[in-house]
C-alpha cells in the first residue's frame, strides 16, 4: 500500500470515528461504518431502531444523517474531497451512504473549526438564559441548516404556542402507550455506552414554553428556577418525506447544530411531536401543507452561571467502525 493510500484509509477511519460524536435519538447511535481501500460506507443498524416510537425509521435515518455530515466535515478538515452517494442501491436500503472518488485538496480551515465544535457540542436540557439570541446568529444557523430540499423555519409567537399544545398532546399520547413507555425506559437511566444516563436528564421538569420530552423518570441534572422565555423554536422541514430526505435532514441538523455551537447557541431537538402521527400532521398544518416536518429545535443561550450536563457516553470505535477490509494491507 502506498503512503497516499495509507493516508487515505487513516483519514477515512478517523472520519468515521469522529462521526461517533454525532447526536442521535435517545443516543441510540444507530450507525456502522466500513472503511474500504478507496472509500467509506455508512450502514444503518436496525437493532438500535426505536421500533415502537419510530416504526418508519424517520429518526433512525435522521440520526445517521447527522453522523454522515460529521464524517463529511471531518474528511474535509483532513484535506480530502469525496463524492457522496446517498442510498446508492434501491435493493440495499440499509446502505445509507458511500464515499467514493477521494482526492486530496488541502485542509479546510472552516471544517477544522467545526471538528472542534463536534468535541464540545452536546444536548443541554436546562432552561436557557434570559438573553435572546442575536438575529445574526439565528440567520447563520438557519443558513447552515438549509440544503438540498431541507429548510429551518423560525417559529413566530403564535406558532410557538401551537407547538406547545402539540408537544403536550404528543407527551400525553406517548405516556399512555405501554410499548412506548417500555422503549423509553429501556434507553433512559442507563449506565452503559448507549442511551441516556441520569446525569443528562433533568432532576425536575424544566420551565419551558414548549414542554420538553418527559423521560418518565427524574435524572440528576439540576435545572434551576429559570424559564426559557428567551428561547427560539424552529422547525426543520423539507419537500419530501422519504428516507433520503430524512438522511439529508440529519445532515442539515448537524450543520445547523455545529454552527450554533460555534456561536455559543445551545440546541435541544424535540422529536415527540414528530413521532406521534396526529401532532406530526398538526406541524404539517403549520407549514400550510407545503412541506414535511422532520424535527423541532429549541435554541437559546445556555445559563452561564451553572455547569451544564456532562457529555453523553458513546460506543467504542471498534463497535462502530469496521476496518477489516484495510487491515494488514
Ligand atoms: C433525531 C433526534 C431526535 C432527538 N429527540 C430528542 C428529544 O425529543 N428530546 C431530547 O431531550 N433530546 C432529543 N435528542 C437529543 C439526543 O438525546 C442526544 O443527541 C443524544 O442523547 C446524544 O447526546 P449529545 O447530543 O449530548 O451528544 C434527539 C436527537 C436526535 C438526533
Amino acid at each position: 500500500m502506498s503512503q497516499t493510500d495509507r493516508a487515505l484509509t487513516t483519514a477515512l477511519a478517523q472520519a468515521a470515528a469522529t462521526a461517533g460524536r454525532a447526536p442521535s435519538v435517545h443516543n441510540t447511535q444507530p450507525w456502522r461504518w466500513r472503511v474500504l481501500p478507496d472509500g467509506l460506507e455508512l450502514r444503518v443498524v436496525r437493532d438500535r431502531q426505536l421500533t415502537a416510537t419510530d416504526p418508519e425509521g424517520r429518526l433512525l435515518v435522521l440520526s445517521c444523517g447527522a453522523a454522515l455530515h460529521h464524517a463529511r466535515v471531518a474528511l474535509a478538515a483532513e484535506g480530502w474531497r469525496a463524492v457522496v452517494e446517498r442510498i446508492p442501491h434501491a435493493d440495499d436500503p440499509d446502505l445509507l451512504a458511500r464515499f467514493t472518488g477521494l482526492t486530496q485538496v488541502g485542509a479546510n480551515p472552516e471544517a477544522m473549526h467545526l471538528v472542534q465544535c463536534m468535541r464540545i457540542r452536546h444536548t443541554d436540557r436546562r432552561p436557557v438564559s434570559d438573553e435572546p439570541i442575536a438575529d445574526a446568529a439565528l440567520d447563520e444557523i438557519t443558513e447552515a441548516a438549509t440544503a438540498d430540499g431541507v429548510r429551518l423555519q423560525l417559529l413566530d409567537r403564535g406558532q410557538v404556542l401551537q407547538l406547545a399544545t402539540a408537544a403536550s398532546q404528543a407527551d400525553t399520547v406517548e405516556s399512555e402507550d405501554p410499548q412506548l413507555r417500555a422503549e423509553l425506559a429501556y434507553w433512559t437511566g442507563r449506565a452503559g455506552d448507549v442511551g441516556l444516563p441520569a446525569a443528562v436528564l433533568p432532576e425536575s421538569p424544566p420551565q419551558t414554553t414548549v414542554p420538553g420530552r418527559d423521560f418518565g423518570r427524574p435524572g440528576t441534572l439540576p435545572v434551576g428556577s429559570g424559564h426559557d422565555q428567551a428561547a427560539g423554536y424552529a422547525l426543520l422541514y423539507g419537500d419530501e418525506d422519504e428516507p433520503v430526505d430524512w438522511l439529508r435532514a440529519g445532515e442539515a441538523l448537524s450543520a445547523g447544530w455545529l454552527t450554533a455551537t460555534r456561536l455559543g447557541v445551545s440546541v435541544v431537538p424535540l422529536s415527540g411531536v414528530v413521532e406521534v402521527p396526529g401532532t406530526r400532521a398538526a406541524l404539517r398544518g403549520m407549514l400550510a401543507g407545503v412541506g414535511y416536518p422532520y424535527l423541532v429545535l429549541r435554541m437559546g443561550l445556555a445559563d452561564p452561571t451553572h455547569a451544564g450536563p456532562p457529555h453523553t457516553p458513546r460506543l467504542g470505535v471498534d463497535q462502530v467502525v469496521d476496518t477489516s477490509a484495510v487491515r494488514g494491507t
